[in-house]
């Protein structure tokens, strides 16, 4: 931690002092030979847990064949066959084309210039809470924290920001077409189907199809931001299946290659009008992500999506009889494997976040006040078990002392193996 203190940007976002040298399953062992309990899955990406071998071995046989070769500028028999599999499983119910990139941001960028260049629209409509990413057009979709936007500006133009959830349709009909931006001149609304980093919030069950009304009505694009959320997370492959809708475009990321670095956007066919040279990628959709990608669609198809859903449901359910026994805790929230737990304010949140870590599960905040749990799909029961122990000793760690205490007693990052007995 010294070392990386000295020489690597001081933007990053470091949670706590976890130091990873390996991972099997849902469990990582640190640099000091300490073995923890991913209850983060390398923040939502280790979907089939870490280093699955089945995803080694399709990545060490391509990278053996074929480490690179752009798809933008030639054939790569294994890009195209990913985004054939993405067909097969996206939730829209006709054709498609995808467009693959090394990372969300990425995606969100290809759907902002698709949205724009398809309908010759400029407005794009984001949510309050919502996070797309840390590049220019996504982190001007982003309004989670005012840090990402602190000094960076002037942002994207164009970009006009609504409620999330029950006030955002009625918002978008009232104010913005009213006011603001006619219909005519909107592109794309782009929404995360359940907020990721601004707090793992499930939207009311009319607010998706309130939103695909609006955008039929007057020809502007659902885009589905499920790079948190898709890939089996919820327990559906696609959280928009929970709400029986159908986006325009769907970006997919973090899950969907075990760690690999890729993301897609994948749209209706009709929709990909914009002619050759319009965009492109020298890295996107990589051969050997591609192939970490066809083994995680497997894997989840395969099993991962059956077992989210049961290990979820032990989990929230878990968490909720620990809400009643905890006074901390305000409200637990998810579906399937996205759960969020809210406390009453950011310190405890941190607080139980380090609690956990010294105790040995990693968890990690979200939102205001919110500490996430996104494990590994294939986390099994008696994991679960054991991270809600944790996670309840944690709880009354802070408790004991309150969360101003505990965090001084600890410091910033150190956790040393006394630390809770200090604390
Ligand atoms: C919903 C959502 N969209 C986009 C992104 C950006 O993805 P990346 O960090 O891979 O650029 C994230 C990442 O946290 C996300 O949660």
């Amino acid at each position: 931690m010294d070392a990386d203190a000295q020489v690597t940007s001081p933007s990053l976002p470091r949670a706590y002092g976890f130091v990873p040298a390996r991972g099997a399953g849902a469990m990582v062992e640190d640099v000091d030979g300490n073995i923890l309990l991913d209850l983060n899955a390398g923040i939502a990406v280790c979907s089939t847990g870490h280093s699955h071998p089945d995803v080694v071995r399709a990545i060490t046989e391509q990278a053996e064949r074929l480490l690179h070769y752009s798809a933008s500028d030639f054939f790569l028999p294994i890009y195209a066959e990913t985004c054939a599999r993405l067909d097969r499983i996206a939730p829209m119910s006709g054709p498609t084309r995808t467009f693959l990139t090394n990372s969300g941001t990425e995606a969100v960028e290809a759907a902002i210039k698709l949205a724009r260049h398809h309908t010759r629209r400029q407005y794009l409509i984001s949510f309050i809470g919502s996070f797309h990413g840390r590049s220019y057009g996504s982190v001007s979709l982003t309004a989670s924290k005012a840090r990402y936007h602190e000094g960076f500006g002037p942002m994207l133009p164009g970009v006009l920001f609504a409620p999330y959830g029950g006030d955002g349709p009625g918002y978008i009909e009232d104010v913005i077409f009213k006011r603001l931006a006619p219909p005519s001149e909107i592109a794309a609304i782009v929404v995360e189907p359940v907020l990721g980093e601004g707090g793992y919030v499930i939207p009311p069950k009319d607010f998706l199809p309130r939103l695909r009304d609006l955008c039929s009505e007057h020809g502007i694009l659902l885009v589905a931001d499920e790079v948190q959320s898709g890939m089996g997370r919820t327990g559906r492959m696609w959280a928009v299946q929970h709400f029986g809708v159908e986006p325009d475009i769907l970006l997919a990321g973090k899950g969907i290659a075990s760690g690999m670095p890729l993301a897609a956007m994948i749209a209706r066919a009709d929709l990909m009008t914009w002619p050759m040279g319009a965009h492109g990628s020298t890295y996107g959709g990589n051969p050997v992500s591609c192939a970490a990608a066809l083994a995680t669609i497997d894997l989840i198809e395969g099993g991962l999506l059956a077992n989210t859903e049961r290990a979820g449901t032990a989990l929230l359910d878990g968490l909720r009889a620990i809400a009643e026994r905890q006074p901390l805790v305000r409200e637990v929230r998810g579906l399937g494997l996205m759960i969020g737990i809210e406390f009453e304010d950011a310190e405890t949140a941190d607080a139980v976040e380090v609690a956990c870590f010294l105790r040995g599960a990693l968890v990690l905040r979200a939102g205001d006040a919110v500490v996430r749990m996104a494990p590994p799909l294939l986390i099994n029961l008696a994991q679960v078990a054991t991270g809600l122990r944790i996670f309840e000793e944690a709880c009354v760690d802070v408790g004991r002392v309150g969360p101003k205490a505990f965090r001084r007693a600890v410091g910033p990052y150190e956790a040393g193996p006394e630390a809770p007995e200090t604390a």
